[in-house]
């Protein structure tokens, strides 16, 4: 099993842990990135990667392997600390950069066959906000399983966080990695990602948004009766090679 793990922040404390821990459950091998420290650029609002194709936001070169891993990976963990009700400025601004690749855009097909993880720890409230944050673009690029794990540690270091704390993250992760393990091989897309994709390929056929879109969605087939779930050996292309975009 492939595993890509973004965090939304660059230092090791509790949410990090709860990600490690799901993790070596699942198994696999593992690729890791810690924002800011391995992407900390913020979206300038060109909209070329909607207009023209991803491979002209300035970034994009930065962005690769991130996206090379996401790309590849069988299960994507996004991991959160609580920062004011919300996931923190470092993941919101890698998640703007992938706005080309919502459903109403150019969603990679790949997408459609992973499962994900959303993980949030807070000191008190707020990870439900927090999960959410994430889910909504793992929701609209198209990844069918989506799963919450939402921690209040009540503590502001791992160090502090107690025994009992501790007997429920392992709960919960397990409960999450016999989940994610039970799909393994076998994700499907449930009706709320069928008829929003059908919804997209309406506005497609009338012409979408802007027209690497709508080239886009006919080079797919997807304005026809192809659909990316369908679609088999779609997943692990490298980025750049195998899908033109744009
Ligand atoms: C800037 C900032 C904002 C925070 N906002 C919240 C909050 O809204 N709700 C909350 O319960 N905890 C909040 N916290 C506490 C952290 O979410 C909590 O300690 C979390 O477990 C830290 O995870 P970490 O150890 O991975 O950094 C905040 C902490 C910081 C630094």
């Amino acid at each position: 099993m492939k595993i890509a793990m973004i965090h939304g922040q660059s230092h090791k404390g509790s949410t990090y842990h709860v990600g490690r821990l799901l993790a070596g459950k699942l198994g696999g091998e593992i690729k890791e990135f810690f924002l800011p420290r391995d992407f900390g650029e913020f979206c300038i609002g060109c909209t070329a990667c909607f207009m023209k194709s991803e491979k002209n936001c300035p970034h994009y070169e930065k962005l690769k392997p991130l996206t090379k891993a996401i790309e590849e990976a069988d299960v994507i963990i996004l991991t959160s600390p609580v920062y004011v009700f919300h996931a923190t400025g470092p993941m919101k601004a890698w998640l703007d950069h992938y706005g080309y690749q919502w459903m109403v855009h150019r969603p990679r097909p790949s997408m459609f066959q992973k499962q994900a993880v959303c993980i949030a720890t807070a000191a008190g409230a707020g990870t439900k906000s927090t999960c959410k944050d994430m889910a909504d673009s793992l929701f609209f690029w198209g990844v069918p399983k989506i799963y919450k794990c939402g921690v209040a540690v009540h503590a502001v270091s791992f160090d502090e966080v107690t025994k009992k704390k501790r007997r429920e993250i392992e709960q919960k992760t397990g409960k999450i990695a016999a989940e994610i393990k039970r799909h393994e091989g076998n994700v499907k897309p449930g009706l709320k990602t069928k008829i929003f994709f059908s919804v997209m390929g309406m506005l497609q056929k009338k012409g979408g948004f802007n027209p690497a879109d709508r080239k886009y969605w006919q080079r797919m087939g997807w304005t026809g009766k192809a659909r990316p779930w369908k679609q088999k050996a779609v997943r692990h292309r490298a980025v750049g090679k195998g899908i033109k975009y744009g």
